[in-house]
């Protein structure tokens, strides 16, 4: 046996996994969604709290249910960023003493990478791959030659894909983060290829950007303030049945629609566009991973560009999607097992590279 704890801090879940060779042994997650949702988006100060407060009995649950001791654990696994830095630092902190009190291996971990490495739980990754990041904070496109080497191929200019289906969420006045409702109502309509723009997507580059696909949708809601839901469904409460009840589900879902596709094909024709350039490189798969990858429409688009590309298409279950611990601890006995050791130096890096 040889065990990795992998633990996660970086936003607004704080999630702990333990695995074992590749497989994942247990796994605890505390969303604090409800927490922020008050507030329309993550308030970082309450996120770190939050962290503080729940890391020390969930470690608790996760080693009973394992029916492990802490001193079984070789590696210690700790995402280091990008992230929220106080979120960061709690994580980290607490990583650094486990390692310190057990003499575990300390191994920071790369937030991005890991969501990459997160299908790899659910089955094998062919390399090299392609990857679509696809989250609330980032929108970027990797070659993934080996299961340690990740190169940036093209990222967002300001939004991420997540950031505009929560603001386009909001604007319809639904709770954050709104984009699985956006999802779900699309699913019962057709889209209408005019009404939103594809942003971004007339030039040659890689990257993505999202920001005036948020504008043209509060465009949308001011010219149509009737689908402006008068007051922001409760949790639990069905919003289809309260869209019904308005006399607006119909015109909702269209609207809906319409926007999964925007954003599906705009990442459609930049994952097309990525493969391209890369030909020469023998991509196998490709990879999509990120809280947005959950999305039904992105998922079939994704799946249609590797058919395209006679590629494997590799999609996550929806738990391996949105942050978790387990693509942590995966991806931190990839690296502990090349040897890589961090000592009680390592530093939280917020943004940017990892
Ligand atoms: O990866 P993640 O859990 O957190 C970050 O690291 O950012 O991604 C969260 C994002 C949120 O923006 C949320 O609205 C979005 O993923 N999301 C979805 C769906 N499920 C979650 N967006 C569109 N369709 C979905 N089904
Ligand atoms: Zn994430």
């Amino acid at each position: 046996m040889s065990l990795t704890l992998g633990i996660e801090t970086s936003c607004d879940e704080t999630a702990l996994a333990l695995v074992d060779g590749g497989k994942l042994i247990a796994e605890r997650i505390a969303t604090q969604i409800d927490a922020h949702a008050l507030f329309g988006g993550v308030v970082p100060e309450l996120a770190s709290r939050e962290h503080l407060r729940v890391l020390s009995p969930l470690l608790d649950e996760l080693l009973n249910e394992a029916g492990v001791a802490l001193a079984d654990v070789q590696n210690i696994a700790i995402a280091r960023g990008p992230g929220l830095l106080g979120s960061l630092l709690v994580g980290m902190s607490f990583a650094k003493g486990l390692a310190l009190a057990t003499g575990a291996r300390l191994v920071g971990v790369n937030h991005l990478w890991a969501h990459l490495t997160a299908p790899a739980l659910a089955e094998d990754i062919q390399y090299p791959a392609l990857g679509l990041l696809v989250s609330g904070g980032h929108t970027q496109t990797y070659c993934i030659r080996t299961p340690l080497d990740f190169q940036v191929l093209g990222r967002t200019l300001d939004d991420a894909a997540g950031e505009a289906f929560d603001k386009a969420a909001k604007s319809f006045n639904f709770p954050y983060p709104g984009g699985k409702y956006i999802d779900i109502l699309g699913q019962l309509s057709e889209p209408d290829k005019k009404m939103f723009p594809r942003p971004y997507v007339n030039n040659d580059n890689l990257d993505f950007s999202f920001s005036g696909l948020k504008t043209a949708v509060v465009n949308f809601v001011d010219a149509h303030p009737h689908l402006r839901l008068p007051k922001m469904p409760g949790p639990g409460e069905n919003v289809q049945d309260l869209l019904k009840e308005a006399g607006i589900l119909d015109e909702f879902a269209h609207a809906c629609a319409s926007f999964n596709w925007a954003v599906a094909d705009a990442l459609r024709i930049k994952v097309d566009r990525a493969l391209m350039q890369v030909k020469d490189e023998g991509i196998r798969s490709l990879v999509v991973a990120g809280g947005v990858a959950a999305n039904s429409v992105i998922r079939q688009t994704m799946i249609e560009v590797a058919k395209a590309h006679k590629l494997h298409c590799v999609l996550p279950p929806l738990n391996l999607c949105t942050d978790n611990g387990a693509m942590i601890a995966v991806l931190g006995e990839r690296l502990a097992e090349a040897g890589l050791r961090h000592d009680l130096n390592l530093e939280a890096i917020p943004r940017g590279r990892a």
